[in-house]
Protein backbone atom coordinates (compact mmCIF):
# COMPACT_ATOMS: atom_id res chain seq x y z
CA UNK A 1 0.00 0.00 0.00
CA UNK A 2 1.54 3.29 -0.78
CA UNK A 3 1.28 5.58 1.78
CA UNK A 4 0.02 9.10 1.21
CA UNK A 5 2.94 11.86 1.18
CA UNK A 6 2.09 14.74 3.31
CA UNK A 7 3.10 18.09 4.17
CA UNK A 8 5.94 18.07 6.54
CA UNK A 9 7.76 20.58 8.21
CA UNK A 10 11.70 19.19 7.71
CA UNK A 11 13.19 21.81 9.61
CA UNK A 12 11.97 25.25 11.17
CA UNK A 13 10.50 27.10 8.37
CA UNK A 14 11.62 24.00 5.90
CA UNK A 15 8.57 22.76 4.58
CA UNK A 16 8.17 19.62 2.18
CA UNK A 17 4.70 20.01 0.28
CA UNK A 18 4.34 16.80 -2.05
CA UNK A 19 2.43 16.87 -4.74
CA UNK A 20 1.69 20.49 -4.95
CA UNK A 21 1.81 21.39 -8.95
CA UNK A 22 -0.76 19.27 -11.37
CA UNK A 23 0.35 17.65 -14.22
CA UNK A 24 -1.03 20.09 -16.90
CA UNK A 25 1.02 22.89 -14.93
CA UNK A 26 4.29 20.54 -14.47
CA UNK A 27 4.01 20.21 -18.56
CA UNK A 28 3.58 24.06 -19.12
CA UNK A 29 6.67 24.76 -16.70
CA UNK A 30 9.00 22.25 -19.29
CA UNK A 31 7.61 23.70 -22.37
CA UNK A 32 8.35 27.21 -20.89
CA UNK A 33 12.08 26.05 -19.58
CA UNK A 34 12.44 24.04 -23.05
CA UNK A 35 12.93 27.61 -24.85
CA UNK A 36 14.78 29.01 -21.92
CA UNK A 37 17.47 26.52 -22.31
CA UNK A 38 18.41 27.09 -25.88
CA UNK A 39 18.21 31.40 -25.44
CA UNK A 40 19.25 33.85 -24.59
CA UNK A 41 21.57 32.69 -22.64
CA UNK A 42 22.12 28.85 -23.15
CA UNK A 43 21.83 25.68 -20.56
CA UNK A 44 25.16 25.19 -19.17
CA UNK A 45 27.51 23.47 -16.37
CA UNK A 46 29.12 26.01 -14.59
CA UNK A 47 32.55 25.82 -13.25
CA UNK A 48 33.33 26.33 -9.80
CA UNK A 49 36.67 28.82 -9.43
CA UNK A 50 38.53 25.44 -7.95
CA UNK A 51 37.80 24.48 -11.62
CA UNK A 52 35.21 21.64 -10.94
CA UNK A 53 32.43 21.87 -13.61
CA UNK A 54 29.21 20.61 -12.19
CA UNK A 55 26.91 17.82 -13.66
CA UNK A 56 23.99 19.76 -13.13
CA UNK A 57 23.07 22.24 -16.45
CA UNK A 58 22.09 25.45 -15.14
CA UNK A 59 19.38 28.55 -16.89
CA UNK A 60 18.78 31.35 -15.02
CA UNK A 61 15.75 33.94 -15.38
CA UNK A 62 15.81 37.73 -13.77
CA UNK A 63 19.43 37.70 -12.88
CA UNK A 64 22.31 35.30 -14.32
CA UNK A 65 24.30 32.83 -11.70
CA UNK A 66 27.45 31.96 -11.84
CA UNK A 67 29.70 30.92 -8.53
CA UNK A 68 29.22 32.73 -6.48
CA UNK A 69 27.57 36.27 -7.67
CA UNK A 70 24.87 37.68 -9.57
CA UNK A 71 24.86 39.45 -12.88
CA UNK A 72 22.60 40.90 -15.25
CA UNK A 73 24.27 39.17 -18.11
CA UNK A 74 25.79 35.62 -18.49
CA UNK A 75 29.18 36.27 -18.24
CA UNK A 76 30.82 32.78 -18.32
CA UNK A 77 27.93 31.59 -20.91
CA UNK A 78 28.61 33.56 -23.91
CA UNK A 79 27.58 37.05 -22.47
CA UNK A 80 23.93 37.40 -23.59
CA UNK A 81 21.61 38.90 -21.36
CA UNK A 82 19.11 36.69 -19.39
CA UNK A 83 15.70 36.35 -19.94
CA UNK A 84 12.67 38.04 -17.88
CA UNK A 85 11.68 36.00 -14.82
CA UNK A 86 7.73 36.04 -16.46
CA UNK A 87 5.13 37.34 -13.74
CA UNK A 88 2.89 33.90 -13.57
CA UNK A 89 6.49 32.43 -12.20
CA UNK A 90 6.51 35.11 -9.58
CA UNK A 91 2.80 34.51 -8.67
CA UNK A 92 3.61 31.21 -8.72
CA UNK A 93 6.28 32.26 -6.57
CA UNK A 94 4.23 33.55 -3.63
CA UNK A 95 1.44 30.54 -4.08
CA UNK A 96 4.62 28.18 -2.74
CA UNK A 97 5.45 29.89 0.32
CA UNK A 98 1.21 30.64 1.32
CA UNK A 99 1.17 26.82 0.66
CA UNK A 100 4.52 26.05 2.13
CA UNK A 101 3.60 27.83 5.56
CA UNK A 102 -0.25 27.54 5.07
CA UNK A 103 -0.83 31.34 5.83
CA UNK A 104 -2.67 33.01 2.91
CA UNK A 105 -0.79 36.04 2.88
CA UNK A 106 2.70 34.57 3.99
CA UNK A 107 3.52 35.05 0.22
CA UNK A 108 2.24 38.73 0.14
CA UNK A 109 5.14 40.40 0.07
CA UNK A 110 7.75 37.80 -1.61
CA UNK A 111 9.02 38.80 -4.86
CA UNK A 112 11.01 36.45 -6.32
CA UNK A 113 13.89 38.05 -8.79
CA UNK A 114 15.98 35.25 -10.21
CA UNK A 115 14.97 31.67 -10.70
CA UNK A 116 17.87 28.82 -11.18
CA UNK A 117 16.59 26.08 -13.35
CA UNK A 118 18.43 23.10 -13.02
CA UNK A 119 18.52 20.14 -15.21
CA UNK A 120 19.32 16.94 -13.56
CA UNK A 121 21.01 13.94 -16.07
CA UNK A 122 20.93 10.26 -15.03
CA UNK A 123 24.36 10.73 -12.88
CA UNK A 124 24.02 14.28 -12.28
CA UNK A 125 24.16 15.49 -8.43
CA UNK A 126 24.47 18.19 -6.10
CA UNK A 127 26.68 18.42 -3.64
CA UNK A 128 26.17 20.15 0.06
CA UNK A 129 25.70 24.00 -0.34
CA UNK A 130 24.62 26.97 1.10
CA UNK A 131 22.64 29.48 -1.26
CA UNK A 132 23.86 32.16 0.03
CA UNK A 133 24.87 35.04 -3.04
CA UNK A 134 21.69 36.31 -1.90
CA UNK A 135 21.34 39.79 0.25
CA UNK A 136 18.27 39.17 1.60
CA UNK A 137 16.83 36.18 3.72
CA UNK A 138 13.39 35.89 1.84
CA UNK A 139 12.78 31.88 1.40
CA UNK A 140 14.02 29.76 -1.56
CA UNK A 141 11.24 28.45 -3.50
CA UNK A 142 11.87 25.24 -5.11
CA UNK A 143 9.75 23.02 -7.76
CA UNK A 144 10.87 19.49 -8.70
CA UNK A 145 9.70 18.11 -12.29
CA UNK A 146 10.47 14.97 -13.92
CA UNK A 147 12.64 12.24 -12.20
CA UNK A 148 12.38 12.14 -7.96
CA UNK A 149 15.30 12.45 -6.04
CA UNK A 150 16.88 12.03 -2.77
CA UNK A 151 17.31 15.67 -1.11
CA UNK A 152 19.36 15.83 1.49
CA UNK A 153 18.27 18.80 3.52
CA UNK A 154 20.59 19.81 6.59
CA UNK A 155 21.47 22.22 8.93
CA UNK A 156 23.07 25.70 9.34
CA UNK A 157 26.68 25.01 10.94
CA UNK A 158 28.17 22.27 8.89
CA UNK A 159 27.31 20.25 5.28
CA UNK A 160 27.56 16.98 7.18
CA UNK A 161 25.28 15.44 10.07
CA UNK A 162 22.87 16.02 11.47
CA UNK A 163 20.12 16.12 7.77
CA UNK A 164 17.29 14.66 6.97
CA UNK A 165 17.01 12.92 3.39
CA UNK A 166 13.52 13.63 1.71
CA UNK A 167 12.59 12.20 -1.51
CA UNK A 168 11.35 14.95 -4.37
CA UNK A 169 8.95 13.62 -6.71
CA UNK A 170 7.53 15.52 -10.11
CA UNK A 171 5.14 18.06 -8.70
CA UNK A 172 7.04 18.47 -4.98
CA UNK A 173 7.37 21.81 -3.27
CA UNK A 174 10.11 22.11 -0.85
CA UNK A 175 10.24 25.59 0.83
CA UNK A 176 13.09 27.14 3.11
CA UNK A 177 13.20 30.23 4.91
CA UNK A 178 13.38 31.56 8.38
CA UNK A 179 15.93 29.77 10.38
CA UNK A 180 16.17 26.97 7.97
CA UNK A 181 17.05 29.66 5.17
CA UNK A 182 21.00 29.11 5.24
CA UNK A 183 20.94 25.54 5.64
CA UNK A 184 23.19 23.34 3.63
CA UNK A 185 21.48 21.09 0.90
CA UNK A 186 21.86 18.82 -1.79
CA UNK A 187 20.98 16.59 -4.20
CA UNK A 188 23.06 13.24 -3.83
CA UNK A 189 21.34 11.59 -6.96
CA UNK A 190 18.45 10.96 -8.51
CA UNK A 191 16.66 7.76 -9.70
CA UNK A 192 16.54 7.55 -13.49
CA UNK A 193 13.30 6.60 -15.30
CA UNK A 194 10.78 7.54 -12.18
CA UNK A 195 9.41 10.63 -13.94
CA UNK A 196 5.27 10.89 -14.61
CA UNK A 197 4.95 9.56 -17.55
CA UNK A 198 2.88 13.00 -18.51
CA UNK A 199 4.75 15.72 -16.48
CA UNK A 200 6.03 16.74 -20.00
CA UNK A 201 9.45 15.23 -19.49
CA UNK A 202 10.73 11.71 -20.24
CA UNK A 203 14.08 11.83 -19.20
CA UNK A 204 15.95 13.47 -16.26
CA UNK A 205 14.72 15.48 -13.54
CA UNK A 206 14.06 19.61 -13.56
CA UNK A 207 14.09 21.71 -10.59
CA UNK A 208 13.29 25.92 -10.50
CA UNK A 209 14.33 27.40 -6.99
CA UNK A 210 13.40 30.82 -7.24
CA UNK A 211 15.09 33.40 -4.73
CA UNK A 212 15.27 37.26 -4.10
CA UNK A 213 18.97 38.07 -4.86
CA UNK A 214 18.37 41.77 -3.38
CA UNK A 215 20.37 43.03 -5.72
CA UNK A 216 19.45 46.04 -7.55
C1 LIG B 1 19.74 23.72 -5.45
O1 LIG B 1 20.06 23.53 -4.31
O2 LIG B 1 20.07 24.74 -6.04
C2 LIG B 1 18.93 22.70 -6.21
C3 LIG B 1 18.21 21.77 -5.32
C4 LIG B 1 17.43 20.74 -6.10
O3 LIG B 1 17.81 20.42 -7.23
O4 LIG B 1 16.44 20.22 -5.57
MN1 LIG C 1 20.84 25.34 -3.38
Amino acid sequence: MLLPRERTEIAPGAVHVPDWLNLEQQRRIVEACRGWAVGPVPMRSARLPGGHQMSVQTVCLGWHWQPYKYTRTADDAGGGQVAELPEWMAELGQKAVNAAYQDPVAGLNYSPDTALINYYGDAAAMGMHQDKDEKTSAPVVSLSIGDTCLFRFGNTETHTKPYTDVELVSGDLFVFGGSSRFAYHGVPKTYPGTSHPQCGTKRGRLNITMRVTGME
